[in-house]
């Protein structure tokens, strides 16, 4: 999909602020942790080359991604640290992971022997690490039971290719105000971190919401994703430690004003009726950019002002209702501030009934990015 360069409606990342993120949290770690920036998804729809440029200007030790493509873009863009893939990569890619240096997660028995095969069988030499998944309670990839984890120790340590660097496990309700399951999570990865015969360096737990809210987690490599994007990740349930400063805004203009009759209707499906008199502006932005149907209603904001969506959202245009005769060309907020206003992606979400972080990543490939300090 093409990025639409010459057309007005642009995602502005401030790099200043993922820094700022950054260097709030490392304030606040000991000298011994280790702060890995989260970049998969294209950084959270942020642009994960650039986002990982301005985290490694903060200092950050490393970056998670989820897929091996994406491990594999940032070392195309000369990111060099440590990178830890967090999902589970086909071994039949081996020879990538140890041609690119990246460090991979293991939750299953057979992954080890597979790519091992692979990589004898292609004669390829050299050594990447591997952290160990445990499935503690959030159901999705990882080990459940002692016996696994030491076998797959076992399996490690007679490995050619690769060597034990890390264990993890990933909490399920770290941005809830109930710890129950947390706790018991903790628990468990207590439990299962015992079955080692030698428990790895790095025992990691911690996402963006363990390490704000629970500041009594003993892991020793955070995984820093949405606080670093500036968002809180309850939503607006609990408060962050230190100021959250988001990086992200979504900002477009008028491309066509226009006064109407009364009855006069607007969009597919003829929903919304015009009073008479009533100024009607169009954006170019609509549902192929991620700005979805369901906004329909949503504010944006017009020289400080609030102004609704009116009518149904296009695939490439949305109208709004204007105070008065705004001229073409006008700047419009979709996300960010106006004046003494503001449109949080929190807003936008619960507009949609999701997480800013669903809205921040669907905002399509189309949406050009700029990047400002
Ligand atoms: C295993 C794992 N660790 C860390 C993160 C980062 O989480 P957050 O963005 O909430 O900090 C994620 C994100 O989904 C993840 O899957």
């Amino acid at each position: 999909m093409v990025a639409g360069n010459y057309r007005n409606t642009v995602a502005i990342v401030d790099k200043d602020a993922i820094r700022w993120n950054i260097v709030q949290e490392k304030k606040r770690l000991t000298d011994e942790a280790l702060l890995y920036a989260v970049v998969k998804a294209d950084g959270y729809g942020h642009g994960a080359v650039e986002v990982a440029k301005a985290a490694k200007e903060a200092g950050v030790d490393g970056f998670c991604v989820a897929l091996l493509d994406e491990a594999v873009e940032l070392r195309e863009a000369e990111i060099n640290e440590s990178i830890l893939i967090l999902g589970v990569v086909d071994p039949l890619y081996a020879d990538v992971i140890v041609e690119k240096q990246l460090s991979v997660t293991i939750g299953r028995l057979d992954w080890i022997e597979k790519a091992e095969g692979l990589l004898r069988q292609k004669s390829i030499t050299g050594s990447v690490a591997v952290h160990i998944a445990l499935d503690t309670g959030m159901g999705r990839i990882g080990f459940r039971t002692e016996e696994e984890v030491k076998k797959c120790e076992q399996q490690i340590h007679k490995s050619e290719h690769f060597f034990l660097e890390g264990v993890f496990t990933h909490f399920a309700t770290a941005d809830s105000d109930d710890d129950t399951l947390f706790l018991q999570q903790q628990e468990r990865f207590n439990c299962l971190i015992k079955s080692f015969d030698n428990i790895p360096e790095i025992v990691h737990t911690a996402n963006s919401a363990t390490t704000l809210f629970h500041p009594n987690n003993s892991s020793k490599l955070i995984r820093f994703g949405i606080a670093m994007y500036g968002l809180n990740p309850s939503g607006n349930l609990m408060t962050p430690p230190y100021q959250l400063k988001p990086a992200l805004q979504l900002k477009s203009e008028l491309i066509h004003v226009k006064q109407m009759n009364q009855g006069d209707v607007i969009s597919y499906g003829a929903t919304y009726q015009a009073e008479e008199g009533e100024w009607i502006g169009t954006l170019p932005i609509g549902y192929a950019d991620g700005w979805l149907r369901k906004l329909q209603g949503q504010e944006v904001l017009v020289n400080g002002s609030r102004c609704e969506i009116v009518g149904r959202i296009c695939m490439d245009q949305c109208m709004v209702r204007l105070p008065g005769n705004i001229p073409v060309g006008t700047e419009v907020v979709l996300i960010g501030k106006s004046g003494q206003e503001e449109i949080t992606l929190q807003e936008i979400a619960d507009k949609l009934d999701t997480i800013h972080y669903e809205v921040a990543c669907g905002i399509t490939p189309r949406v050009k990015r700029r990047y400002v300090h």
